[in-house]
């Protein structure tokens, strides 16, 4: 039966590509949100949609939705709700307060009321009231308002399905994983042909690569996740969510996605990663420059976020630009080629005219995703 409702948070940007994810997944219909998509499924759609959907932040339950005016009415209407059902006494919890009303000052207020209608529902029935975890509640709740619609939802996910649980270390500033695995679904890389970052740091875009190519969940080695601390947590359908995974067998039989980086370390940290993530056989990490690099094979995807160090003078990060583009024209023709750069003033100095631009911020940085393809001569 259907009966959740259920949100994925994404980043902005990333909306289309979840969506299709969920489409994907589970069939169906689904509506896209600002940052979210909404799907009705089951419990075991929650867990899979947990483990599987590579461009979730986080998957919410709802469990309640009212209207409320005033303190008192949100008190009342949060305390109407079942909370033994989903938790005990024993179990830590919080209310991460969201959205806007004109009705309440701040949504910190909203998040105390609240906070104060689950402790005494628990207080009223065992003569003790549940601990509230400032960080790693075992029962993260969010609480969304907009205006007097508040809607009660549990966090399914805890902690962002960002941590994967492979990243051992890591360098300076390595992309977050639900961005690289939402520039790869935004790429239309086929998972067989020849993707290569020459700029990889810790490795995030040919991992995460690894993982689309191979149908392995991005969540596979993640060990914890807040549903499972629920009171209706069923390990059987845990397990099957875990069962109904399935792989993909037929991609080339050696490494074809290469990972390189300029820094030493950086390719070492690429390597620790890449060893907990399970996917050595196909993914080449070597130390290398780019302005060295020559294409492994005849034609292929290149996907890369290059520095964008803030502090780079522009002209600098036009000469930078301008010898990426003159290097790619040089030796990468018949490659697709996608950057990923905050840097709108010297990505101009690459030279080549991009034919699609798609706005992905990165955390508070704004930034683009712009599609190259290099031909040689003109295009056909
Ligand atoms: C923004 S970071 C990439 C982060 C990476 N996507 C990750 O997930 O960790 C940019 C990387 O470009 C590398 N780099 C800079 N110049 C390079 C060059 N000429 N050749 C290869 N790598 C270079 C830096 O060492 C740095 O690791």
């Amino acid at each position: 039966m259907n009966n959740y409702k259920i949100v994925v948070k994404t980043f902005s940007g990333l909306e289309t590509v979840l969506f299709k994810e969920i489409i994907s997944l589970f069939g169906g219909k689904a509506e896209k949100l600002n940052r979210g998509v909404l799907f009705y499924g089951t419990l075991e759609d929650v867990y899979r949609a947990n483990l599987m959907l590579r461009t979730a932040v986080k998957v919410l339950v709802q469990i309640a939705e009212f209207d409320a005016k005033d303190k008192t009415e949100l008190y009342d209407k949060a305390k109407e709700i079942d909370w033994g059902r989903y938790f005990t006494v024993y179990q830590s919890f919080a209310i991460d307060g969201i959205g806007q009303s004109k009705y309440f000052n701040s949504i910190q207020y909203v998040s105390l009321v609240i906070k104060d209608a689950v402790a005494d529902w628990f207080r009223e029935k065992y003569s003790r009231r549940p601990s509230v975890a400032k960080s790693n509640p075992e029962i993260p709740v969010v609480a969304h308002l907009q205006d007097e619609k508040v809607s009660v939802y549990l966090n399914a996910s805890g902690e962002s399905l960002f941590k994967r649980g492979y990243r051992q270390s890591s360098v300076e500033a390595p992309l977050n994983e639900v961005l690289a695995a939402g520039i790869l679904q935004l790429s239309e890389w086929d998972g067989k042909q020849v993707l290569i970052d020459p700029m990889c740091g810790s490795g995030t875009i040919p991992i995460e690569a690894a993982f689309l190519a191979t149908g392995i969940p991005p969540n596979f080695q993640r060990n914890s996740f807040a549903f499972m601390k629920w009171r209706n947590f069923e390990k059987n359908l845990w397990l099957s969510a875990r069962d109904s995974v399935k792989l993909i067998t037929d991609i080339p039989r050696k490494p074809y996605i290469f990972g390189h980086d300029i820094k030493a370390y950086a390719i070492e940290n690429a390597k620790e990663n890449l060893l907990m993530s399970g996917v050595q056989r196909i993914i080449n990490f070597k130390e290398q420059d780019f302005f060295e690099l020559t294409p492994p094979a005849e034609n292929g995807i290149l996907i890369f976020n290059p520095p964008y160090n803030k502090r780079l003078k522009l002209d600098d990060s036009k000469l930078f630009y301008k010898s990426i583009g003159d290097h790619l024209k040089k030796h990468f023709s018949g490659y697709d080629v996608w950057i990923y750069s905050a840097d709108e003033s010297g990505i101009k100095f690459l030279g080549l005219h991009p034919d699609k631009k798609i706005a992905l911020d990165n955390a508070k940085i704004k930034a683009k995703l712009y599609h190259y393809p290099v031909y040689e001569g003109k295009r056909k």
